[in-house]
């Protein structure tokens, strides 16, 4: 079934400079650990284990962020502060990470198509680290998507409801409502103006694609932005019938700007 996530980190992070001057955005913490952990903690509860990374610049602090400091480790072992390396030893040790650079900045789906040779030609989820995600009940959104594809079996986005005004911050779907939270998305577009917005079902940083979004991918020429969205992409798959919208249970936060990191924050310092 799926065994590898995606996770696109190249990206400038220009709303956070000068903190994303040397630094990734996905390395930005919320309390103390990077967005990008939460991701890869999410991916491993939806019980994938080889998460492949697109980086650019600031490829250092990821790699060795998940790999181990033996001088670090040394200096803790055996102290009251031991325990702080906990989690991060555990994600470590369950799954693998690879790297590939995205060369050009040309958009969020030439990044996926960037990740193809560290795929293959299988399903896999992309997750996009600066939507941060809290679970349900115990359910993270992409375990909710896993079990979504052992019945659909084709690409699947992630969806919330969003005030008709932000329809340009996002990808909008439209389509039918086959079960209570799920859509066969028939149309949809990148961040359109409120008056275009085909719906109130805004996309967010959880996929699982279906490997042929490859070859469509190659194919797409630069949308919104000039750049290639993988939402053009998923509109060739959608107009086969091979994409669905999930309504994901959970919270999500938008870390890509200063208000949602900032609330992000907030929640998980008052949950913790
Ligand atoms: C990207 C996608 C957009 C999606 C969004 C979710 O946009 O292009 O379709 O709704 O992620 O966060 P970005 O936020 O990278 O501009």
């Amino acid at each position: 079934m799926i065994k590898k996530c995606l996770f696109p980190a190249a990206g400038y992070g220009t709303r956070f400079l000068p903190a994303t001057k040397a630094i990734p955005k996905e390395m930005l913490p919320v309390l103390t650990k990077p967005l990008l952990q939460y991701g890869v903690e999410e991916a491993i509860d939806a019980g994938l284990s080889t998460m492949a990374i697109v980086t650019g610049r600031g490829k250092r602090a990821i790699e060795d962020h998940f790999d181990v400091s033996y001088e670090l480790e040394h200096q803790i072992k055996g102290t009251s502060k031991e325990h702080y390396l906990t989690e991060i030893r555990d994600v470590i040790n369950r799954c693998t990470f690879s790297y590939t650079r995205q060369v050009e900045m040309k958009g969020l789906g030439h990044a996926i198509l960037s990740g193809e040779t560290l795929i293959g030609n299988e399903p896999f989820a992309v997750i996009l680290a600066d939507d941060l995600c809290d679970n349900h009940e115990g359910h993270g959104v992409l375990l909710q998507m896993v079990k979504l594809y052992e019945k659909y079996q084709c690409s699947i986005v992630a969806v919330e409801e969003i005030p008709p005004q932000d329809s340009n911050k996002y990808g909008v779907i439209a389509g039918e409502f086959i079960d209570e939270d799920i859509v066969q998305v028939e149309n949809m577009v990148e961040k359109p103006d409120p008056k275009d917005a085909p719906s109130n079902l805004a996309i967010i940083g959880r996929y699982i694609l279906t490997p042929d979004i490859f070859d469509i991918l190659r194919e797409t020429k630069p949308g919104k932005g000039g750049e290639v969205q993988i939402t053009d992409a998923l509109l060739e798959q959608a107009k086969q019938g091979k994409v669905i919208a999930y309504k994901f249970k959970g919270k999500r936060f938008d870390c890509g700007s200063v208000d949602g990191f900032v609330e992000a924050t907030n929640y998980f310092y008052n949950k913790a």
